[in-house]
């Protein structure tokens, strides 16, 4: 057992599967390029046979992932589900199947309907299936908490002596309490044979909010795989957070005395970008990442904060990417300033890219005094990393008053794929205006699902930053748009909802809740 910890991240499969966490292809993409920058050692990149979106993204990923990086599939331990994983991941240059049973007197009475001799067999054959294809190859036994710990001994042996390379024990309900965690993983560790070829990992929910806990409890007793999703994002109340797990390590190596292969400075920059991926704002008091994880509001604190940062402080802010560099950017920065401050939030432009967000950058630094962190960051995400769209937003224009006289008035004017097209109308206010002059000009009336805004800086210039969420046909996409004036981000992002949701149509991907099967 060695002093590294290998970080699974688990985004893009179980934290894509919580209720509103979807993202299209580029997304996906995208988010497991920040992963893969960040220094994750495996992405879990989905469950290639739950749906053809799914097993596209996967393939995908697999194909753009670099050498330092294992890409891993998820697949019920049946052979259609391990062949289509195997398919998906195998361009992959680490590639990785991940099988999984459940294991619990619970899940396998009333879920599997097998007795626990069947469950053994189809996890040995599973495993079998895999280890003709790759020798990289991960088990899990799910609600691995509730389950009987000889029976875990047995059937976790007999995978070890098929091939299985990683043995995941996870706590699926999040039931577990981490001495009581702990204990059980150390059992299972000490008395299944062949543990000492296998890597342990352990994969917790948060449903008691012990995922963290739970986790960093069994690294005590010899795990070193860490499965975690950004922001704790994942089924039901989430997963352990990559964030807090990997700055729990850092900060108390004293205590862990265990390394990872994190770039931590890229933790916040990575939240942020999955935060605007899924239209989610970061809670203001979420440890390591929110807004107020290092704003010290007490006099006390502060004057503490004064005399020594350690009073109050057990990390700084730049650790985890939360740059206060002394480089300001605004109006008059040259194209080597902006480009150095995007090198410090985590990105690395190339050289187009650079020319575009260049100019946008001078737009905004016009209307607005100072340029944050923040909003370069949205900049560059609404910018760079937006798909070719067939609907753009070119002008708009909105009155409202409080006269009772004369309801709220928008006019735009937007390129409908390749023609220009305008219009005007009326709304019950005038961000109903705009969307009711849009939806005409493109001739789709969806549902709003969803409304919401955010002020991405403090000050009276903040950067408005607005989701929405829009439904049609049993279709649902989210659209984000930022911009100081709040109509015109709300216009922007309705129109980014409405080209997600023309995306999400041409890629035939349908939401999860038309997925065949639907793992914990
Ligand atoms: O929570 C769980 O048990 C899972 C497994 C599929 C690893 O997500
Ligand atoms: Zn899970």
């Amino acid at each position: 057992m060695g002093d590294r910890v290998y970080i699974f991240d688990t985004t893009l499969r179980d934290g894509e599967q919580s209720p509103g966490a979807t993202m299209n292809f580029q997304e996906k993409l995208r988010l497991a390029q920040q992963l893969e920058s960040l220094g994750v050692d495996i992405i879990e990149a989905g469950f290639p046979a739950s749906s053809a979106g799914d097993f596209a993204s996967v393939e995908a990923i697999a194909k753009q992932a670099g050498a330092t990086v294992q890409i891993a599939g998820l697949a019920r331990c049946m052979e259609r589900d391990i062949d289509r994983c195997w398919e998906a991941v195998k361009s992959a240059q680490n590639p990785r199947i991940h099988v999984f049973i459940s294991t619990s007197p619970l899940h396998m009475e009333y879920k599997l309907r097998k007795s626990p001799e069947a469950v053994v067999e189809m996890a040995v054959a599973g495993v079998k299936r895999c280890v003709g294809y790759t020798p990289n190859v991960e088990f899990s036994c799910e609600d691995f908490s509730r389950s009987d710990k000889d029976f875990l001994c047995h059937i976790i042996g007999e995978v070890i002596a098929a091939g299985a390379t990683t043995i995941n024990l996870p706590d699926t309900v999040g039931y577990a309490q981490p001495a009581e965690f702990a204990a059980l993983c150390d059992y299972v560790i000490k008395n299944t044979k062949g543990s000492e070829k296998v890597i342990y990992s352990v994969h917790c929910h948060n449903d008691l909010g012990q995922a963290v806990a739970n986790s960093l409890a069994a690294l005590n007793v010899g795990v070193r795989q860490i499965e975690v999703a950004l922001s704790g994002i994942g089924e039901r109340a989430g997963n352990a957070a990559l964030e807090e797990i990997v700055m729990a390590l850092q900060v108390r190596k004293d205590f862990y005395g265990l390394s990872h292969n994190i770039t931590t400075e890229k933790l916040y920059p990575t939240c942020r970008l999955l935060s605007m991926i899924i239209g989610r704002p970061i809670p203001l008091n979420k440890a390591i990442i929110g807004a107020n994880a290092f704003a010290h509001e007490s006099g006390i604190h502060q004057d503490g904060m004064l005399k020594n940062r350690e009073t109050y402080e057990i990390m700084t802010p730049q650790s985890v990417g939360r740059t206060q560099t002394h480089l300001i950017i605004g109006k008059h920065s040259g194209r080597n300033a902006v480009q150095q401050k995007f090198e410090s939030l985590g990105y690395h432009l190339t050289s187009e890219q650079l020319n575009e967000i260049f100019t946008a950058v001078k737009d905004l630094a016009d209307r607005k005094k100072t340029l944050h962190d923040e909003d370069l960051m949205a900049l560059v995400q609404q910018e760079i990393y937006r798909i070719p769209d067939r609907i753009r937003l070119r002008h708009v224009s909105v009155h409202s008053s409080d006269t009772g006289g004369m309801p709220p008035v928008a006019a735009v004017l937007m390129d409908v794929n390749g023609i220009e097209k305008n219009g005007a109308g009326f709304g019950v206010g005038p961000i109903d205006a705009l969307f009711n002059v849009i939806s005409d000009l493109v001739e789709r009336t969806p549902e709003l699902e969803q409304y919401a805004i955010n002020a991405v800086t403090g000050g009276m210039d903040a950067l408005g930053e607005v989701t929405v969420r829009i439904r049609d046909k049993g279709l649902s996409a989210i659209g984000r748009g930022t911009h100081p004036d709040i109509f015109v981000a709300s216009a922007r992002a309705y129109v980014d909802a409405l080209n997600n949701l023309v995306k999400r149509e041409e890629e035939g991907e349908r939401l999860h809740a038309q997925l065949e099967t639907n793992p914990a």
